[in-house]
């Protein structure tokens, strides 16, 4: 099969871990006989420094070209770095926002898995986190407040702010089904997550729910609000499989997921439009404090590969043999600095990458 990639390898630790992330793709590429073609765009701050803009035309259009992208990670520090000097639509961010909403990727999957080989590592206490979890947070990418109308104005001398939140049933129904759809390929449950008993947004985004859980009778639908559903991740993250939610709890709940795992630098994403083209990339961000370094951990944008060799090529046995490799290299010891722990053998983002490209044989 020939794969076109496009690659944004963005800001800060981005280059270095996508880098890997190619180097296992090539050995994908060699072992199961497909061809790879990885074009490079720029996005965020470095698409600031070449062009003045984080996002242009042209990296929309390559984009577009390409049968994937996948990315590395946009920004730098918000406070020193003088991209943050900039208007907000000039902002790295603002790229990344903007990516999303042209190639209409509303559908965001952020698994969160407890890896039984990084178990030390979770913040929870022992009892908690014995029972394991892997869920999946199925986030709204291209709506509600983040998209809704905003402005800052003055009235009589008072500085006053304004954001939408905005669902249409459409926007709802189409991220519910995606939710539903996958929760049919895990454990077959889904937990809404919203805020009815304030919200109309949510109130609608509950009764949409209701109506796509219809067409699902095996799968199991409950209601979670959001504050209760902040509490439950580090209550009892085993009773999650496919949390379904709007696009600003989405954000919040996953890092608040990710951080349960205790391995930011092993969670992967995805985001997919209503084909199987999609946007693949680590849940972490970029990490400028540790650019250049080699120390960087390459696995959640190498996890992000398999993801995109699986929903957008359905290349199922070439993304086993990168989860798989992940596992060994797990199993044997091998760790970047972000997840040593001892005992371990401590590895730089390169020679994770290769130990990894190795394994895929
Ligand atoms: C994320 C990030 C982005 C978001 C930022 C960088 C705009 O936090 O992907 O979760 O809020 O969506
Ligand atoms: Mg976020």
């Amino acid at each position: 099969m020939e794969l076109n990639i496009t690659c944004i390898p963005g800001d800060g630790i981005g280059p270095e871990i996508v880098a890997e992330a190619k180097k296992v793709l090539d050995a994908v590429a060699v072992k199961y006989g497909h061809t790879m073609n990885f074009t490079d765009v720029l996005m965020g701050g470095a698409s600031i420094d070449a062009y003045g803009k984080p996002l242009t035309d042209e990296t929309i259009e390559t984009a577009k070209g390409a049968d994937a992208v996948l990315m590395g990670s946009i920004g730098g520090d918000t406070t020193t770095s003088p991209w943050y000097k900039l208007p907000p639509n000039l902002r790295p961010e603002a790229g990344l926002l903007g990516i999303r909403k042209a190639l209409n990727l509303f559908a965001n999957l952020r698994p969160a898995v407890l890896y039984e080989e990084l178990a030390e590592a979770c913040p929870l206490k022992k009892e908690i986190s014995a029972a394991g979890f892997d869920m999946l947070i199925m986030r709204e990418l291209t709506g509600g407040l983040y998209f809704g109308e905003r402005k800052t104005v003055e009235e009589n001398g008072i500085r006053k702010a304004i954001d939408t939140l905005t669902y249409d049933e459409n926007e709802i129904r189409r991220i519910a089904i995606k939710g539903f759809d996958i929760a049919m390929k895990r454990k077959k449950k889904v937990t809404s997550v919203d805020k009815a008993n304030v919200l109309d947004s949510s109130r609608l985004w509950r009764s949409v729910v209701e109506e796509v859980a219809k067409d699902y009778p095996e799968v199991t639908l409950e209601h979670m609000l959001v504050d209760n559903c902040a509490m439950q991740l580090v209550k009892d993250p085993a009773q999650f499989d496919v949390i379904l939610t709007e696009n600003m709890f989405g954000d919040i709940l996953s890092d608040e997921a990710s951080m349960v795992t205790g391995s930011i630098g092993m969670l992967a994403s995805a985001s997919l439009n209503d084909s199987k083209f999609g946007l693949y990339e680590p849940s972490h961000g970029s990490a400028p404090d540790i650019a250049g370094k080699d120390i960087a951990n390459p696995i959640a944008t190498i996890l992000s590969a398999s993801m995109m060799l699986r929903y957008s090529f359905d290349l199922d046995k070439e993304a086993d043999a990168i989860d798989n490799a992940v596992k060994q290299v797990l199993k044997e010891g091998y760790r970047t600095i972000d997840i040593m722990s001892e005992g371990c053998k401590q590895v730089g983002c390169k020679q994770m990458g290769d130990l990894l490209a190795q394994k895929i044989v």
